[in-house]
């Protein structure tokens, strides 16, 4: 099969077709082979990545950096938006039109939801959004499926238990978006009533596609049900309440007793960093993925980079934003929205539901 990455940008959980996804985990296992067997890869020599991380990071900005140099490539960057001109009041479209001229991809992390729509707008080169605000993170994803891959040996007829932040966990929304393409999915999703999964994504998936899920708050209820729990921690950054957050955040605690109710074969995912979500003594438990996870990281990254600029794809003709049937007469209100900080940016919206009249912003796909 013929795959064209050529142009693409990687903005949602959406991006890949199914056999790109196979595709890319198939490079993903040949590139761990020859890493590990100590080859000195040149596959990407004379090419450069820049990492925009204008959020901390620890795995994913290193993770593509370490992907990239062990592709024989080189890497830029900054890993702090007070490291940037972000912080003199630059704007994404400004920062962008510069890196292109300096790198020939570019790895974007950002606080606010939709940034990299809009940083997607002025790149010249393959833009990879490295996880915006609350919204997604496509490339946790990919680490995240080739673990489930490994670990379980299929993605058909799973159930997956994703526990902690639902509403802020932009890793659980992009994980959601891709694992519902599969067979006999049910997803069981574990939060207080105030970290439920958000409307954008109950539209995309739960109503839009049929896929069955059901909403609990204990964990121990949903435990022995479960082939896959993705773990998440309640991120304090996302709150506006700081009291909201102190009563939140030990909601939910993986111990040793609370494995004791799972099955012998399940797997436990976190996309990391933990703070008190996973006790360390789970980590001996051979149903432990979560380190494991983060390497993967690291081969779906090389994989991606790979598919990005292969040959055919170097100085790809990169398609302009499809604006047909956009409206402008609407404003974004959702705080967390990159249209609040960006003031000159353009409010667009898409009507997804003309009987229901829903409107949603382009950028973050809150409602209107
Ligand atoms: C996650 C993120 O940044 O969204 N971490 C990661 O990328 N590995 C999860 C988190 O920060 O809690």
């Amino acid at each position: 099969m013929d795959f064209n990455f050529k142009g693409r940008d990687i903005i949602n959980g959406y991006d890949f077709t199914t056999q790109e996804l196979c595709h890319i985990m198939d490079t993903a296992m040949i590139y761990e082979k020859r890493v590990k067997s100590g080859e000195a890869i040149k596959d990407m020599e004379g090419m450069l990545v820049a990492t925009l991380f204008f959020e901390p990071s620890t795995r994913t900005r290193l993770s593509f950096e370490s992907a990239m140099l062990s592709l024989g490539g080189q890497v830029i960057g900054f890993s702090g938006a007070d490291s940037s001109s972000a912080v003199k009041g630059e704007t994404i479209a400004d920062t962008i039109e510069v890196v292109n001229g300096y790198a020939d991809i570019i790895a974007m992390r950002h606080p606010k939801e939709g940034a990299p729509v809009v940083a997607s707008m002025h790149t010249a080169v393959p833009l990879i959004n490295a996880g915006d605000g609350g919204h997604f993170h496509p490339t946790q994803t990919l680490a995240d499926l080739l673990t489930i891959h490994h670990e379980k040996g299929t993605f058909d007829n799973l159930t997956i238990g994703l526990c902690g932040d639902l509403k802020y966990g932009r890793t659980v929304h992009s994980l959601i978006e891709a694992m519902s393409r599969y067979k006999d999915i049910q997803f069981v999703l574990i939060s207080p009533e105030e970290l439920k999964i958000p409307g954008f994504i109950r539209y995309n998936v739960f109503e839009n596609q049929g896929v069955s899920y059901t909403e609990v708050s204990s964990l121990e209820e949903a435990m022995p049900k479960l082939d896959v729990l993705y773990m998440t921690r309640i991120q304090r950054e996302r709150f506006d309440d700081p009291w909201e957050y102190e009563r939140l955040k030990d909601s939910y605690v993986l111990d040793t007793e609370k494995m004791k109710l799972a099955k012998g074969k399940m797997c436990v995912l976190h996309p990391l960093p933990r703070v008190n979500e996973i006790s360390v003594k789970v980590d001996d438990d051979p149903r432990a993925a979560y380190f494991r996870q983060a390497l993967n990281g690291k081969y779906m990254r090389m994989a991606l980079i790979l598919k990005l600029l292969d040959e055919a794809a170097r100085n790809p003709a990169k398609e302009a934003i499809d604006t047909t049937g956009l409206e402008y007469d609407r404003v974004c209100r959702n705080p967390k929205c990159i249209t609040q900080t960006e003031q000159e940016l353009p409010q667009l919206f898409r009507c997804t539901d003309k009987a229901a009249d829903i409107h949603r912003c382009i950028y973050c796909e809150q409602r209107a």
